[in-house]
């Protein structure tokens, strides 16, 4: 049979077609050589195409075969090109990827006002030497009372307004059963602050709330004195609120330290002039402290003819308040985030 290259290629000719287009196809790098592969091939005026058009040159008895096999063709390359790597990736996620576009802005979270301050507070503490410990939400009674002093029926019990969860399980009233537990695993010197969560079941206004937050300290070695506390806690409140702070230290009673003290810082607004924010007065009740009392260091099983040591207990809420002029105590727990994004 006469060959009639010029208009039709025959079955040899389309065996060549289709080895050319398989090794172009096979060196497609990128994206150019695609597009380059794309329009040669399969394109309006590809050569696949170009194939097709010229079905009406072949003989009769062929042309069903020749248009049947040159239709494969065509549609397996569409395939083939359609699922490759290089333009799935990008199909998969729209546009291609251009690096040089600016990036979209990803939304970030902060850190919680409260937990702004406590870490404030934390670092000054860490600086000094202290390092940091935590103790369980849900306290035995043993660790939150009777450890530090206030065996049962003590009145001082009433003092915190208790969630009891059992009978020996409530939450804790305060972050000093961490002081035990700190001196159930570790020996003097101990310099320790105890940051975390306490519940009290008092009536919730602007100004108080059923939890809040304390940073307890503990400092046990030889020949610590009420000196070595005063020292601490100006050193703190300079760091923390202004290099120029006094501190005001005033009697008290807690029954875990003896002596036990109150102490006010100089307000950071007013610099002790009087404002709105201590209410007149110049000062902030922030802490109490006091040196830990002999039958809590024996609860810990610290010798307390040998050792002698400080605790205090900071409201971390109080401060945030102040530092930040918020009017409710009640937003720091709504989780509000037109309040969040404030800070
Ligand atoms: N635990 C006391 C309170 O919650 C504060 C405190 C801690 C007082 C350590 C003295 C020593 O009120």
């Amino acid at each position: 049979m006469s060959e009639p290259s010029t208009t039709a290629p025959s079955s040899p000719r389309l065996d060549e077609i289709q080895r050319e287009a398989e090794n172009a196809f096979g060196a497609i790098t990128d994206e150019a050589s695609a597009e380059t592969f794309r329009i040669a091939y399969l394109g309006k005026k590809g050569i696949l195409r170009d194939l097709l058009k010229r079905v009406g040159a072949v003989p009769e008895d062929q042309r069903r075969a020749y248009g049947a096999r040159v239709n494969e063709l065509h549609r397996s390359f569409e395939d083939r090109f359609a699922r490759a790597p290089w333009r799935t990736a990008h199909q998969a996620v729209g546009p291609a990827f251009d690096p040089g576009l600016p990036a979209f802005p990803v939304p970030q979270g902060s850190l919680h006002p409260l937990m702004k301050i406590r870490n404030a507070m934390r670092d000054i503490f860490l600086n000094m030497g202290f390092s940091v410990a935590y103790g369980p939400d849900i306290e035995t009674d043993y660790y939150n009372f009777e450890a530090l002093n206030m065996p049962a029926f003590h009145p001082a019990r009433d003092m915190q307004d208790t969630f009891y969860i059992t009978a020996t399980h409530l939450l804790r009233t305060h972050t000093s059963p961490v002081q035990i537990r700190t001196m159930e695993l570790e020996r003097p010197p101990i310099r320790t602050i105890m940051p975390g969560r306490v519940y009290r079941n008092e009536e919730i206004s602007a100004r108080s709330y059923c939890l809040f937050h304390q940073i307890e300290g503990l400092y046990i070695d030889e020949g610590v004195s009420f000196a070595d506390l005063k020292g601490t806690l100006l050193a703190f409140s300079r760091r923390f609120f202004d290099d120029a702070t006094r501190l005001k230290i005033r009697p008290s009673f807690f029954p875990f330290t003896e002596p036990s003290v109150e102490i006010d810082v100089e307000c950071f607004l007013c610099k002790g002039k009087g404002c709105g924010i201590c209410k007149g007065s110049g000062w902030l009740e922030v802490l109490g402290a006091g040196m830990v009392h002999p039958r809590v260091l024996a609860a810990g099983d610290i010798d307390g003819e040998r050792y002698t040591g400080f605790a205090f207990g900071i409201g971390i809420e109080r401060i945030a308040l102040l530092k930040f002029g918020i009017e409710d105590i009640r937003f720091f727990y709504e989780n509000d985030v037109r309040f969040l994004r404030q800070f």
